[in-house]
């Protein structure tokens, strides 16, 4: 199995959680096991919200998750929020109690989002 570029996989049992940087043929394993791919979710099911929201600001961009606020406590909570352009990365680390969101200033017309949630996941807005 080809890793995944910009792909998240997780230990299950420690819970490291690494990001592909470069592709390679290999499997990667963490505590004896393989690692699980961290599948982007792109569509809210339950009353929580997770898809990030993009605005236009007039520096950029502001990203919200989600529609409705997500829950940023000691045990679920939004551990970071990424966005792409122009083969640009911008990534903040979030703490629990802080607000999930996360600003942008750049020039470009389009940007992409992904974020994850300690206890959900990963969840992408193009
Ligand atoms: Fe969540």
């Amino acid at each position: 199995m080809t890793t995944k570029m910009n792909g998240i996989y997780k230990c299950d049992i420690c819970g490291n959680i690494v990001e592909i940087l470069n592709t390679g043929a290999g499997e990667l394993v963490c505590c004896g096991e393989n690692m699980k791919h961290m599948t982007e979710n792109t569509v809210d099911a339950a009353t929580e919200k997770h898809v990030p929201v993009i605005t236009k600001t007039e520096k950029g961009f502001l990203i919200k998750v989600g529609e409705v606020p997500h829950p940023m406590e000691d045990k679920h909570y939004i551990q970071w929020i990424e966005a792409s352009a122009n083969g640009r990365i911008y990534k903040k680390f979030l703490k629990p109690n802080d607000k999930p969101e996360m600003e942008v200033c750049t020039k470009d017309e389009k940007i992409t989002a992904r974020e994850y949630c300690n206890l959900h996941g990963t969840w992408k807005k193009d």
